[in-house]
């Protein structure tokens, strides 16, 4: 059973693949974390509650004799704010009479094959109920009358749970609910590592590591969007865990707004664990009879270090988070124009694209940016979805007819959040931007934001995009996102409703998502916000692929997707070939094969050498799809450990095959360079499809592999092929 109740010492067990986590219902209802970490097959923990004498000052619930158990002290598996407990809370809510004193208590629990979708939020799915169970947990509180069910999934063939909570106001008045945590989870010690994925507009996801000490520390947003600057994921990791070895705890939340990872090292000693909505950007008005759920919280536990950690969240991602038509059949290779021309390109222009395109192999042609109202720049036009006929030599439809003649496939791009200052949608609307009253708007890449919290907004955005989506053979759209939310307010919500805004803002984008997924199921989205800016399972439920970054140069991806790996599968990975300077095109084709593979670039500048070097890209392309989609990843040298080398391989699942990449970042100091690869059967021999030698899974993972010889100078690279024989 991967989730049991033992009545007699009122335990909950939750057994995933690899690991077990415990709570307990302590007295007076208190519900008390227990253990979570590798899997146990008994469950007598519930001495972890205590972590020492503390009578004297901490404070105690007085029907409670046991003076060793202290609100303050003890782990709480959904701690409140304003009862005794003074570390940072997972749940608060103001109530009538003005203070946020909440108190949680476990009523009942009920247990059920399967997993509850989240009403208006992204969330992993299963295919089938035997695919996973849930545990429901009812705590209420008994003075402002607020209720709240914990969810918590199991999935059977992992090491991984996910976790949210939904709030009921069962009281006659309102509350303000102020913080409501997707999870929290409690370590008795601080012995652990933060990792966490920074970063910047062309330099995302960049790795990051630092101990755990006694102050809080973590990541969030609050620019609205998940952001650039730091990813909704964070990993606690014992200091001694690296790529293969140690306890790593891995955090990722289902969630494309606003959020904190942060951890707490109380006086005592234990950590505190937060993923959710960042509540210092954030409040939620409850009416009496309403409810209100947090987005989904992923936990994987790794046992077998980074490595196995991230293999993980791959393969839970691809099975049960990736969902239709997209999810598992063969995604087109595309060319996209915006490195190439920006926004100056004529229809005659992008037909010439899609003229070398067919003779290169690539299936289908994306417009980016630049095609609708008058934008020749960035400064006009978001909003103003009609198409520029002029621009197109004609209508849209005629143009794409003339794409698809030559066999070429026609995606396009959208911004539909925004709206620019220059538009005629602003001229007729100033009222349908995020704005507060009073106060300028900040404008960035000169537009604002427009105010997705309003039906009508939506609406109006929607029927232009249905229009041009539903009258046309587009097969792609790329959904871009520019800018951050700042002076968050809406004209059409009360005051008392303009903390929401931002969590409303991302709820309005996800319900036209989620329409254009209903009304096209064809479609194949790629998300996208100033390159990797939104680059979260939010997203991924809706668009099965993330442009990753507008940094195309394979030297600098290497950080990029060496960090993105960490958490998010190469199908999902939006990773092109580009006109870059640095290195070559063999090595941008051996960066980009690391995800879903494309150009960004003129195909009319291609020399005949080039155009041979690209025919052999799409041909491997081809050759390696299966294997570096639904393969095992093994990060052999990351760019975080050595600056000058990386290396990586992909391992088919049967182990038959696996595709090993190296590059040379800078010229190595030394010159020597075995590599002992991973993830092989040690018993299956395999030829090395270079050389024609053969040597045994083994040797290839102890002896490793003397590559000395192979690419030496700046943005070198090559690729081995092995197969068993
Ligand atoms: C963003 C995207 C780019 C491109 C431009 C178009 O910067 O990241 O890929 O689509 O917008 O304006």
């Amino acid at each position: 059973m991967p989730i049991s109740y033992d009545s007699e010492r009122k335990l909950f067990k939750l057994d995933t693949s690899d690991s077990s986590y415990v709570m307990e219902i302590y007295d007076e209802n208190y519900l008390v974390h227990l253990y979570y970490g590798a899997k146990i097959p008994d469950a007598n923990l519930k001495s972890h509650k205590y972590r020492g004498w503390f009578a004297s000052v901490a404070p105690q619930n007085i029907h409670i004799e046991d003076t060793l158990f202290s609100p303050d002290v003890s782990p709480f598996e959904y701690p409140c704010e304003g009862t005794g407990d003074m570390r940072e809370s997972a749940f608060s809510v103001r109530n009538a009479q003005g203070n946020n004193s909440t108190d949680l208590r476990y009523v009942s629990h009920r247990i059920y094959p399967g997993k509850p979708r989240i009403d208006g939020l992204p969330s992993l799915h299963v295919n089938s109920d035997s695919d996973a169970d849930t545990l429901e947990i009812t705590m209420a509180d008994s003075v402002t009358g607020v209720r709240a069910e914990l969810y918590y999934t199991v999935f059977n063939e992992f090491s991984a749970m996910t976790r949210f909570v939904k709030v009921f106001n069962d009281s006659d008045s309102p509350v303000d609910i102020e913080r409501i945590f997707s999870s929290c989870t409690e370590f008795n010690t601080h012995d652990y590592d933060m990792i966490t994925l920074y970063g910047d507009w062309s330099k995302e996801r960049t790795f990051e590591r630092a101990p755990l000490t006694h102050i809080r520390q973590g990541i969030s947003s609050k620019r609205g969007t998940s952001s650039h600057a730091h990813n909704p994921f964070g990993a606690i990791a014992e200091h001694c865990a690296n790529e293969e070895y140690g306890s790593v705890y891995g955090f990722n939340l289902v969630y494309s707004g606003n959020f904190e990872f942060s951890a707490e090292v109380e006086p005592h000693g234990g950590t505190r664990v937060l993923m959710g909505i960042n509540p210092e950007a954030f409040g939620w008005r409850l009416e009496s009879g309403e409810c209100f759920s947090s987005p989904e919280a992923v936990s994987v536990y790794s046992a077998h270090g980074l490595g196995e950690m991230s293999r993980t969240f791959h393969k839970l991602y691809q099975k049960h988070l990736i969902r239709g038509r997209w999810a598992d059949i063969k995604r087109p290779l595309l060319i996209n124009n915006w490195e190439a021309t920006g926004m100056d390109f004529t229809g005659d222009k992008l037909v010439t694209f899609a003229e070398r395109a067919k003779e290169l192999g690539i299936d289908m042609l994306v417009m980016d940016d630049g095609w609708f109202g008058n934008r020749d720049s960035d400064r006009t036009a978001l909003g103003d979805w009609q198409v520029n006929e002029e621009k197109l030599g004609g209508p849209l439809s005629s143009f794409i007819a003339r794409i698809n003649s030559l066999g070429i496939k026609f995606g396009i791009w959208f911004e539909p959040e925004m709206i620019s200052h220059d538009s005629n949608l602003y001229r007729e609307h100033p009222d349908w931007c995020i704005q507060v009253p009073g106060r300028e708007k900040s404008i960035a890449r000169y537009q604002y934001v427009l105010d997705f919290t309003r039906k009508e907004v939506r609406d109006y955005i929607y029927s232009l995009m249905k229009k041009v989506i539903g009258e046309n053979n587009i097969e792609y759209v790329k959904w871009d996102s520019n800018r951050s939310l700042s002076e968050v307010g809406s004209l059409a919500l009360p005051p008392e409703r303009q903390k929401e805004v931002a969590h409303r803002f991302i709820l309005g984008t996800y319900e036209v998502m989620d329409r254009l997924t209903v009304d096209f199921p064809h479609l194949l989205l790629e998300n996208c916000s100033s390159g990797g800016g939104r680059f979260d399972p939010g997203m991924l439920y809706f668009s099965p692929q993330i442009w990753c970054s507008d940094n195309t140069d394979p030297i600098d991806r290497l950080h990029i997707q060496f960090g993105t790996s960490l958490c998010y599968p190469a199908s999902t990975v939006g990773a092109h070939v580009s006109a870059s300077r640095r290195a070559g095109y063999e090595t941008k084709g051996n960066v980009a094969l690391w995800g879903t593979f494309g150009y960004e670039l003129d195909p009319n500048t291609f020399t005949e050498e080039d155009r041979e070097i690209i025919k052999e890209q799409v041909s491997e392309y081809h050759k390696y799809y299966d294997l570096i989609r639904s393969g095992d990843l093994y990060r052999l040298i990351s760019p975080w450990e050595n600056e000058r080398r990386v290396a990586w391989m992909f391992v088919s699942e049967d182990k038959e095959e696996a595709l090993l990449t190296s590059v040379v970042m800078r010229k190595p100091y030394d010159d020597a360079f075995y590599l002992r690869l991973r993830g092989l059967d040690p018993e299956k021999y395999y030829v090395d499809d270079n050389s024609g030698e053969v040597y045994s899974g083994a040797l290839l993972m102890n002896a490793g592999i003397n590559l000395t010889n192979y690419g030496r100078n700046d943005g070198d690279s090559f690729k081995i092929y092995f197969h068993t024989l």
